[in-house]
């Protein structure tokens, strides 16, 4: 893109795009996100980020693009994740997607998944079982990280030794540079990412075909029979549905736990609060959601020529919607910088919003809610290890390595 500074009128123009705090999407960024984004919001509320696009910081301007898909879409060259088809529905524009949120919403319809909630408290549990008796344990490696993938294998009814296997795949896509060494965009990195491709579209079509010949009480078995306006889903379709909840439905909660852990183990008020009183849980999840907001931002391709807040964007251009910034919005949020887990009306952006909300909220929902309230009730005290600095990854804001001391109730 060859924006210039001149092409953006004063009204929300960043004085030096070089100088643009968001631009590297640092860790550091990424640990500390809120101040930078008050920052933003009040300076440069649509900001250029050079050589990409633009990115949107206020919640007004990111509610109402999200809602104007036919403007801003996400289709297929929003991201690459190396699939070979568009993930549905993420990379598919109306009238498709919603054809195919019609199908899918209902299997993930608040009814359905409270019918997990006694098998994903039992994963919490033997979870903790395993390190209960343990001083210090790595949260990542030992919760965040298992628990979301193993919520995912019993969805799909398949054995919880497939982890490994899983947790390969996913990180594959969604982190090869860090699993290969090599540097992020570099054909090694591409080679070995398309060659995880290959390999979670086999896995899912051999499944599928056992499925074929003998429904279970499965995930799988209900997108083989879903139906909407009198048509199944072809098999190439079903698998880029798979592919996407790979993507979207494991690292996502991986986040999430680490970001609202990390907050409650520096923040011993509002661990006691949720101690003390679990029903505060569902109005903490809401604020924790808002306040971390995990996944930092979403992005979008713009189709013809427009403005947000007076600032030209060209088509063809790439528009990033912070979320987390939306959420801190003091317009919107009173006492935005303040965590309150009773805050009477919270409509954060966590999940996205417009057609593209996220598709598995009520799931995602359910296990962090069923995290924090076994996880409290067994384990009241706990902290991050004396002297270390979490280090969060950018975009997707999780803890790759959290030492946490605990003080359990054996
Ligand atoms: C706390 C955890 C989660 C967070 C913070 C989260 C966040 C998001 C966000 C921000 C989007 C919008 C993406 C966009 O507009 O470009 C999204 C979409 C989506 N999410 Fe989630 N997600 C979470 C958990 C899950 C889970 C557990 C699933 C499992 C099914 C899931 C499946 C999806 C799907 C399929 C979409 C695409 C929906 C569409 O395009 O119509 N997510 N999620």
């Amino acid at each position: 893109m060859d924006r210039t500074e001149s092409d953006i009128p004063d009204a929300g123009k960043a004085d030096q795009a070089s100088e643009n705090p968001f631009s590297s999407m640092d860790p550091e960024m990424a640990a500390n996100p809120q101040p930078v984004f008050k920052m933003l919001r009040e300076s440069m509320p649509v900001l250029p980020v050079e050589g990409v696009g633009v990115a949107l910081c206020r919640k007004v301007d990111v509610d109402a693009a999200l809602r104007r898909p036919e403007i801003f879409s996400s289709n297929g060259y929003a991201v690459d994740l190396g699939n070979i088809r568009p993930l549905i529905p993420l990379q598919i524009d109306p009238p498709d997607q919603k054809k195919y949120r019609r199908l899918l919403d209902p299997i993930f319809a608040p009814r359905q998944v409270a019918l997990l909630e006694e098998s994903v408290t039992k994963l919490v549990n033997d979870l903790i079982d395993e390190f209960i008796d343990q001083r210090t344990i790595d949260f990542a490696a030992s919760f965040s990280i298992p628990f979301p993938s193993q919520v995912f294998l019993t969805l799909l009814g398949l054995p919880l030794e497939e982890l490994p296997k899983f947790l390969t795949m996913k990180d594959g896509i969604i982190r090869p540079e860090m699993v290969t060494g090599e540097p992020y965009g570099s054909d090694a990195m591409r080679k070995y990412q398309r060659s995880v491709a290959a390999s979670i579209y086999t896995y899912f079509d051999e499944i599928l075909d056992l499925r074929e010949q003998r429904r279970e009480d499965d995930l799988l078995s209900r997108l083989l029979d879903a139906e909407v306006e009198g048509a199944r889903l072809s098999r190439e379709e079903i698998l880029d549905i798979c592919y996407l909840f790979l993507i979207a439905g494991l690292d996502t909660v991986t986040a999430t736990l680490d970001c609202m852990f990390a907050f409650l183990a520096s923040h011993p008020q509002h661990r006691q609060d949720l101690t003390t009183d679990p029903n505060l849980i569902p109005g903490a999840v809401e604020e924790l959601l808002r306040w971390e907001t995990p996944v930092m931002g979403v992005v979008r391709i713009a189709m013809e020529d427009t403005e947000v807040a007076g600032c030209p964007i060209r088509k063809g251009e790439t528009v990033s919607m912070l979320l987390g910034s939306a959420n801190t919005d003091e317009t919107e949020f009173p006492d935005a910088d303040v965590v309150r887990f009773d805050r009477e009306v919270n409509r954060h952006l966590a999940f996205g919003g417009g057609i593209h909300r996220c598709l598995g909220s009520n799931l995602a929902r359910l296990e962090v809610r069923t995290a924090l309230r076994e996880w409290h009730r067994r384990i009241p005290e706990y902290s991050i290890a004396e002297g270390h600095t979490l280090v969060y990854t950018s975009g997707i804001r999780s803890i790759e390595h959290f030492p946490m001391v605990l003080s359990a109730k054996l």
